[in-house]
């Protein structure tokens, strides 16, 4: 139930946050109502917490960085690992989780990075090459695999028209379960909510670890338990290299027992902005986000996460019932004055808060971080232009399917492109079985 004026009046009062109403006289009936939706939906527990962080200033508490221990596959390992994964696979008791809610804002591209176009002959976004992998898991394996994927106030609408548009890249529509994770307001130095219209106050979305509330309020952990998963793997939307729910990764972390298993590669520079896996004293593990370390801390760490995990579906259950911490960033936010202008600073003037999913790492009972290589795995899509940006993803993801070529015995020069649905084939191995049967497209080496 929405509150009514008196109620939000006495709330904010409570909570030292009365200039909310500020210009309450001047909003006509739609802006009040919409006002007062916005300040019954705030969970002032939370804010309470932000202005106490706020206060002191300080991250999250501080680890020693010391990085842990990861594991690399020998033939052995990886080969009972891939049995165990596929039989999860084969029994359905897998689901994929995408956190897609994120602004995309480096990359300076107007709608849900999911839906930027990607493939370097089809053009297919983002979404595509992820959709493609769940599809061929699928007829591999005979059981739907649940694609889960998180959006936020800003791109919902615009991921589910991406979506609808390619008809699910031809998955089922009902194992693609869309939902949208919350939104926090962000304060002013003086721990004051941000009118950023007069009758609308600043809210962002709450960061990927909002994806535990969010699977829970959405009913999403019941429907899991309802098709019998066990195993949720998890990645970020920005990385069409990522190899989804693949059987050695999942199966290692049955066979370990881990309620997390994490993915990590070789740091291109001691300084890449990756957050790194440390040991704590306790022996526990947690991820230190490269935002919170010094370069000299970051330094200590070779490997990075590119943010590729599998997690329990018992422990995402028990994580969702806890608050997990806050991280802040001072940005600059439009806003309007208390006489009524509406300005946008040239420095940064509030503090946006964010959950962490990684910060669930050090209440695992059992964690496993598995070494990959990146050349296979991880180029992301984050900046307009230089590293990480749409040329060097689509030159590696070329690298790799030329590599698969290869492997299949077809040589292609480097000048010419390629692009392999991912739906075709996982591997060079099924490359091969599949060019020998030589039901392959080519226009150009599209295959
Ligand atoms: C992220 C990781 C970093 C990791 C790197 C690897 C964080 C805080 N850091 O950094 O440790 O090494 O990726 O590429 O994530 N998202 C939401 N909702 C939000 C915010 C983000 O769904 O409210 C999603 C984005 O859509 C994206 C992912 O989370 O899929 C990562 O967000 P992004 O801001 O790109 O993180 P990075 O700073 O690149």
């Amino acid at each position: 139930m929405g509150l009514n004026f008196e109620q939000a009046r006495q709330v904010l009062e409570r909570n030292r946050q009365a200039h909310v109403l500020r210009f309450w006289s001047r909003l006509d009936k739609a802006e009040r109502g919409a006002l007062l939706r916005q300040i019954s939906e705030i969970d002032f527990k939370d804010v309470a917490r932000m202005r106490k962080m706020l206060a002191c200033k300080s991250a999250t508490a501080c680890v020693t960085p010391r990085p842990a221990p990861v594991m690399k596959w020998t033939r052995q390992t990886y080969a009972e690992a891939f049995k165990a994964g596929e039989a999860l696979l084969r029994q359905g008791r897998v689901a994929v989780l995408l956190v897609a809610g994120g602004q995309g804002s480096r990359l300076g591209y107007d709608g849900p990075k999911g839906a930027f176009r990607i493939g370097p002959l089809s053009e297919m976004p983002l979404f595509y090459f992820h959709a493609r992998k769940i599809l061929r898991l699928t007829r591999a394996y005979g059981r739907p695999v649940p694609f889960y994927v998180m959006t936020s106030a800003v791109n919902d609408a615009a991921t589910r028209a991406c979506f609808a548009e390619h008809g699910y890249f031809g998955l089922n529509p009902a194992d693609v379960i869309f939902f949208q994770q919350g939104v926090w307001p962000a304060l002013d130095d003086a721990g004051r909510l941000i009118l950023e219209e007069a009758g609308r106050i600043f809210v962002s979305p709450d960061g990927h670890g909002g994806t535990l509330t969010a699977l829970a309020k959405n009913g999403c952990l019941d429907d899991m338990t309802a098709r019998g998963i066990k195993s949720v793997f998890y990645f970020q939307v920005d990385n069409p290299l990522v190899e989804i729910a693949e059987p050695a990764f999942v199966g290692l972390h049955g066979l370990s027992r881990a309620e997390i298993a994490l993915k990590l590669c070789r740091k291109n520079s001691p300084t890449e902005k990756m957050g790194a896996v440390a040991q704590m004293a306790d022996g526990r593990y947690g991820l230190i986000e490269y935002s919170e370390m010094t370069p000299e801390q970051a330094a200590k760490f070779k490997y990075g996460s590119p943010a590729i995990h599998v997690f329990s579906l018992a422990f995402l259950k028990r994580e969702s019932r806890k608050a997990m911490p806050l991280h802040l960033a001072h940005k600059k936010i439009a806003h309007v004055t208390a006489d009524g202008r509406r300005v946008t600073p040239d420095e940064p003037n509030g503090y946006k808060f964010e959950k962490f999913i990684f910060d669930v790492l050090p209440d695992a009972r059992n964690a496993v971080n598995l070494a990959f290589d990146r050349a296979d795995e991880f180029s992301p899509v984050k900046n307009a232009d230089g590293e990480d940006s749409p040329e060097t993803c689509r030159r590696d993801l070329q690298a790799k399917w030329r590599r698969w070529l290869r492997e299949a015995g077809v040589a292609v020069p480097d000048s010419v492109p390629v692009e392999i649905d991912p739906a075709y084939a996982g591997c060079a191995a099924e490359l091969k079985r599949g060019l020998m049967m030589r039901d392959f497209v080519d226009e150009e080496t599209r295959i």
